[in-house]
């Protein structure tokens, strides 16, 4: 009934590596040519860790928003935006924070995680519980169906399908919601609301899938219903009230780990990462040096592809033919570790190399960005605000 939007979020970081592209990015790239696609900077989720340094967050959404484009992130394609701006986002989290069970939160897998990791700071505050649920309203507020993530985000998409539920449960069932909706159902004509009835039926009764499927087809090619009572039948169909928020399913992105230069996952703070923007001269020596098999201390030893950090680069950048050079050069002894580094270093070079092109053109007329930012904003800010206005009224906050 609502058109299957992405919607995924990236807290502001700085410039980003090629874990990030591998990892996301890619993803990205590839879902906004298969769906509507929101893309935002999560500045307030951010500021839930690094609240002692606010300072750093604008520089950082800039450089992560030209490394989204420079990764081949289209605004022509998806919205990209920033969360701060779209303030419908912090009322929504405000409303939701009435209704949602302390547990709910103190349960999320990531909330007990980050603070054992993050002992330098004091997390024991509001904004830091409330994470998962400031994230629960940034998808729900775009009625998302899918949100791409991360493994470790999956509790947090989790969580949000309850939050929906629960709403859609304490203020979809409004008075009179069964007539309201037969009534509707009335708009569609004789032959379709027989058609519709039969489908719900089958659903309702003999928990037929596949007739729900149709039953809500049918339902999104009536162009003359409104959008409530559009709602008010969704949520019929199913043997629910209205579905004023739509339960998100989590896209669990699948990609070979690119792991950082020591073999441990890439990432800033170890020091071992590539960025998407380093030259071409930096990025060959980060790889040069990079540690190999610690057995092949000669060139004449043998090594083993699997105890060596350069072998899942090549798993990502080297079709089959290479890795069995590879394999036999290296367990032979037959080539040596610059030479089985050489071919990662040109697939690395030639994958950066349109990203730089790209990263500059915005970096040498930063205009570029902000306007780009300033267009997704509005565009998101529409779709936040009927979803908003919907939510209020589902909770009677409309009268004036
Ligand atoms: N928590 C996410 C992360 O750390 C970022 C995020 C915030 C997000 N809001 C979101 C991701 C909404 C997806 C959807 O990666
Ligand atoms: Fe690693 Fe390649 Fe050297 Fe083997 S030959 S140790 S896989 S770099």
């Amino acid at each position: 009934m609502f058109e299957a939007r992405v919607l995924s979020g990236m807290r502001p970081t700085g410039a980003l590596h090629l874990g990030h592209y591998h990892g996301v990015l890619k993803n990205w790239v590839k879902l906004q040519n298969e769906y509507p696609c929101l893309y935002f900077v999560a500045d307030w989720h951010a500021l839930t860790t690094d609240y002692e340094h606010p300072g750093r967050v604008e520089q950082n959404a800039w450089e992560m928003v030209v490394d989204w484009l420079a990764a081949g992130v289209d605004p022509n394609q998806a919205i990209l935006f920033v969360q701060s701006h779209i303030q419908e986002h912090a009322e929504l989290h405000l409303l939701l924070s009435m209704m949602t069970p302390l547990g709910w939160l103190e349960r999320v897998p990531t909330y007990k995680d980050q603070m054992e990791k993050l002992k330098d700071r004091d997390l024991a505050t509001y904004g830091f519980l409330g994470y998962p649920l400031l994230q629960s309203a940034d998808i729900l507020i775009y009625r998302a169906c899918y949100v791409p993530v991360g493994e470790d985000q999956v509790p947090h998409v989790e969580m949000t399908r309850e939050i929906a539920r629960r709403f859609n449960h304490l203020y979809g069932r409004e008075e009179g919601f069964e007539d309201k909706a037969r009534a509707a159902a009335k708009k569609m004509g004789t032959k379709k609301l027989r058609l519709l009835n039969e489908l719900r039926t089958k659903f309702l009764e003999g928990g037929d899938a596949d007739a729900l499927k149709r039953a809500q087809a049918l339902l999104e090619e009536q162009q003359n219903i409104p959008h409530g009572d559009r709602e008010r039948l969704s949520g019929w169909l199913e043997g629910g009230g209205r579905k004023i928020l739509v339960e998100p399913e989590a896209l669990l992105t699948e990609s070979a780990r690119v792991p950082g230069l020591d073999g441990q996952k890439m990432s800033k703070s170890y020091g071992n990462a590539i960025g998407l923007r380093e030259p071409p001269e930096a990025v060959t020596k980060k790889i040069r040096t990079m540690p190999t098999d610690p057995a092949r201390v000669k060139r004449s030893d043998p090594g083993t592809p699997e105890k060596c950090p350069v072998w899942p680069l090549h798993l990502v950048y080297s079709d089959e033919a290479r890795r069995a050079w590879v394999q036999k050069g290296c367990t032979s002894a037959g080539i040596g570790c610059l030479e089985c580094k050489q071919p990662v270093i040109d697939a690395v070079l030639a994958e950066l190399a349109p990203m730089r092109e790209r990263a500059q053109t915005y970096l040498d007329d930063p205009t570029l960005v902000k306007s780009i930012i300033a267009d997704g904003c509005d565009k998101a800010r529409k779709l936040a605000v009927e979803t908003m206005r919907d939510v209020r009224d589902a909770m009677g906050l409309t009268y004036s």
